[in-house]
């Protein structure tokens, strides 16, 4: 450990211990920092039969800051225990942040990989896209997943292609055979999104082997790249910044897709459309990785960078953010679908099960601030639901929307205003409502929209004729 190390571990100590009080908004089972900000989710993995999630964590500033990476386990994935931090920005090539990267899991070894940021003095002439930074690829291996062993430097950009601007960054590895892949997010110097591979036979040494890109650009960045197969459909995960135009008008700022891949990656392949993993306002960089027993989760962000438009007051209570609740990526008639993982209902009750009939009131909640509710067989394309009294969720005129009426910062939305996704008929929806956030779960989870929210009441209330309603609390 060296110096520097030794005093962030004191800082961060001393900020961690020194905070008690953090608000009313603090979620129930969603993994949130202790203190501070938290943004990505890094090294999701299941190792030694515990799951492990590291996440991009600022401990000194709710608004964000220089990034290590945090860390929580968990028997189930609805309960996580606060470990400390794992990695300190202690080293020359990581100095102004450990950023995102992943976990592969070998030989009962658990090898972290990620990027060291590196942001040069302030410099007039420095842009920090071509020049002024650098994005250095970080090795870091442990054989319990609490001690970690020394970083070790393995790529920096001069190792990657001579047409890259110096936005390279977030590797996700993988084996096929016996091969090892990493895949990795980056911004051409002509500013195009872009993800590389490299590939390796040791975990160490990395190659250059091959890109992908769209026929025409797709954004100015790509970030946080995953692949992964789902019963034989290979999936190209990204975020991807500077969408404009159209339809992106209407979205967040920036967007968490797929494609689907025909072909064969680091050859010659196919990207289907781009199809975006989440409708809602707070959907960023998720991370994907496989269980024992062969599921295929995913754990995103819930929040958006460089956001203007909204935000969250849980910031004058000293910390922001929180990951989503686990989901389960499976493939239905041929789509990727998506839902809450399984282990949830081990911590649910049911409160009530009813059918609401053709004419009869709606169904109605009071008093519940976490609940898994779900609504089946809808009919007539006809589905309304008032969470709180503020947040709108409805499907009119083949749209399916999330909307708050009042669109005040100071209001329950705090600043957010409508989102919407292009659904033909909708035949069931699921709500997972904790203390400050929804996800809805629309059609088994074909479309998925999220939001935080900050609501001063409890009364939930469902309009869906001859649906099925089943609505459980969630204890954590
Ligand atoms: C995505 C991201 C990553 C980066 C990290 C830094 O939200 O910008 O590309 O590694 O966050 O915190």
């Amino acid at each position: 450990m060296n110096a520097l190390t030794r005093d962030l571990v004191r800082l961060v100590k001393m900020v961690e211990d020194g905070t008690e009080n953090t608000g009313r908004f603090r979620q129930r089972f969603h993994l949130m920092p202790p203190v501070g900000w938290l943004n990505d989710p890094n090294g999701l993995c299941q190792f030694g039969g515990i799951y492990h999630a590291f996440f991009q964590y600022s401990p000194f500033d709710p608004e964000g800051g220089v990034k290590m990476w945090g860390h929580y386990i968990s028997t189930d994935m609805a309960g996580w225990e606060y470990e400390g931090v794992s990695l300190y920005p202690d080293q020359p090539f990581d100095c102004h942040g450990v950023y995102s990267g992943c976990a592969f899991i070998e030989d009962g070894e658990m090898y972290l990989y990620y990027t060291g940021n590196v942001k040069l003095e302030d410099r007039e002439d420095y842009d920090y896209i071509n020049t002024g930074r650098e994005a250095n690829t970080v090795l870091v291996t442990s054989r319990d997943g609490i001690h970690f062993g020394a970083k070790k430097e393995l790529m920096s950009n001069t190792d990657y292609p001579s047409d890259l601007s110096l936005h390279v960054r977030d590797p996700k590895v993988w084996k096929e055979g016996n091969v090892y892949y990493m895949i990795q997010g980056a911004r051409t110097k002509e500013d195009v999104g872009q993800a590389i591979i490299f590939t390796s036979a040791d975990k160490v040494n990395w190659t250059f082997k091959s890109r992908i890109s769209t026929a025409e650009p797709f954004g100015y960045m790509w970030e946080c790249p995953d692949y992964f197969e789902a019963d034989g459909i290979k999936v190209l995960s990204a975020s991807v910044q500077g969408l404009k135009g159209e339809v992106w008008e209407e979205r967040n700022v920036y967007q968490s897709g797929y494609f689907t891949v025909a072909g064969d990656l680091c050859g010659e392949y196919a990207l289907s459309e781009y199809c975006l993993w989440d409708y809602g306002f707070d959907y960023y960089a998720p991370q994907s990785f496989e269980t024992d027993d062969g599921r295929r989760i995913m754990i995103a962000w819930m929040g958006m960078p460089d956001c203007k438009e909204y935000t969250n007051p849980t910031i004058a209570d000293g910390w922001q953010h929180c990951f989503t609740f686990p989901r389960e990526i499976y493939v239905k008639d041929g789509i990727l679908c998506q839902r809450p993982v399984r282990e949830l209902k081990m911590r649910e009750r049911k409160i009530q099960s009813v059918k609401v009939l053709y004419g009869t009131e709606a169904f109605e909640l009071e008093g519940y601030q976490t609940y898994d509710l779900a609504v089946s067989g809808i009919t007539e394309n006809a589905f309304r639901a008032v969470l709180g009294q503020e947040l709108i969720l409805e499907y009119q005129n083949g749209r399916f929307e999330m909307r708050f009426d009042n669109q005040d910062k100071a209001s329950v939305s705090a600043g957010r205003g409508i989102r919407h996704v292009e659904v033909e008929k909708i035949t069931d929806v699921r709500i997972l409502a904790d203390i400050s956030s929804v996800e809805v779960f629309v059609n088994g989870g074909e479309y998925v929209l999220t939001t935080r929210y900050y609501p001063e009441k409890t009364h939930v209330r469902v309009e869906a004729k001859e649906a099925g309603i089943e609505a459980r609390e969630i204890l954590c």
